[in-house]
């Protein structure tokens, strides 16, 4: 699988996701805030990767030339993890990566006040870069854990339905939901991916249809108002959806569209499963109710690769996620094993101390 994200003479390079499957092409950060804006701008996307960027991202406020004192230091790293922070709202990994390395960073600084020496910043950097490839390398490994976890579930031979892009193009691994179904691919062969579009940003059709049809899983595309018809007319023996952010009680948080399959996989007797590393919990979240819910630009739903597809000045909405409430999932695989029934207990059970905690909770303006 092509690299997401890859360091060349001091920059960040970041495969520009909006032009797949097209083109090859990178984007390249130098710094936190070009970092954060390649973040929000979609140039990389899925909750793991985005938490992977952030983390090389913020090391790049520790490249060029130090700052005189720690203090100032300090101040230049507390602005990287604001921004990037705030890039996008919903994906807890996000947080979760900037708070993991700036905690350390600052624990790193406290021992060393005063005047900043090029060894001591030297030093720091090398911590730093050493915790992002961690958080890197920890999902690799999750995605691996899970995936083999997630496929023992599925039955030899079957057919599920997936959207949005939870694969590689959206980890640093296998994939969480993706990784899942090419596992269960190689035990005992999947007869069939029903891949949804996932209007607006189409990452089922761009991504998730690029890795299957890489992968030679045997894949089919189509959009999202499909579902229903796919479900009662395909044998579709589940459904696999990623997670941008789960709740203490289960509740979660993925692609707008996912909640609508999780109701459909109820109503037809499927079971719906949702695939995550531990990391994309947040225990302070009681449930769905409080996971922030990111509204991107109207202009993203009435325009499709530059063409306005609604009459000028048409009112549109783009909430990019929804909360698919605990009782219609079947099952949260993650690497730590699988959390079913999804309860709060199960939750905290399955988890303990390894589950997310951010404190900052983030507020998103939602017009109805
Ligand atoms: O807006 P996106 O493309 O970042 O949304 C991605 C998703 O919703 C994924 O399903 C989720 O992040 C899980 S990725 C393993």
């Amino acid at each position: 699988m092509l690299d997401r994200i890859r360091s060349r003479r001091g920059a960040l390079e970041i495969l520009d996701q909006r032009l797949l499957p097209g083109k090859i092409s990178y984007v390249k950060a130098r710094t936190p805030a070009q970092t954060a804006a390649a973040i929000k701008d979609m140039v990389t996307r899925g909750a793991p990767l985005i938490g992977c960027t952030a983390a090389y991202g913020y090391a790049l406020a520790l490249s060029g030339k130090p700052p005189r004192s720690a203090a100032a230091l300090a101040s230049r790293l507390d602005n990287a993890a604001k921004i990037l922070k705030a890039a996008r709202p919903t994906a807890v990994a996000l947080a979760y990566a900037v708070d993991r390395l700036h905690g350390k960073a600052m624990n790193f600084l406290a021992g060393h006040s005063g005047g900043l020496d090029a060894k001591t910043h030297a030093a720091l950097k090398k911590l730093v870069e050493r915790e992002a490839a961690a958080v890197f390398q920890e999902d690799v490994d999750a995605n691996a854990a899970l995936s083999a976890h997630g496929a023992g579930l599925l039955p030899d031979g079957c057919a599920v339905m997936t959207i949005c892009n939870a694969g590689a193009m959206a980890t640093a691994g296998m994939g969480t939901a993706l990784g899942v179904i090419k596992a269960a691919h190689r035990l005992g062969g999947i007869s069939q991916v029903y891949a949804c579009e996932t209007r607006p940003y189409l990452q089922g059709a761009r991504l998730t249809m690029f890795e299957l049809m890489r992968e030679k899983i045997p894949s089919t595309l189509i959009t999202d108002n499909m579902a229903a018809h796919i479900m009662k007319t395909c044998g579709v023996a589940a459904v696999i959806a990623g997670a941008d952010r789960i709740a203490a009680n289960g509740d979660t948080a993925n692609k707008i569209g996912t909640y609508m399959l999780a109701v459909l996989a109820k109503y037809h007797g499927i079971p719906f499963y949702i695939a995550a590393p531990a990391p994309t919990f947040d225990m302070t979240m009681r449930s769905g109710k409080d996971i922030p819910i990111e509204e991107r630009s109207s202009h993203e739903v009435c325009f499709i690769g530059g063409v306005e597809i609604a009459p000028k000045g048409a009112r549109a909405r783009h909430p990019a996620f929804d909360v698919t409430p605990a009782k219609l999932i079947t099952g949260i695989i993650t690497e730590k094993g699988v959390i079913s029934p999804v309860s709060r207990a199960n939750v905290r059970r399955a988890l303990g101390a390894s589950a997310t905690r951010v404190f900052a909770r983030e507020k998103t303006a939602q017009t109805c």
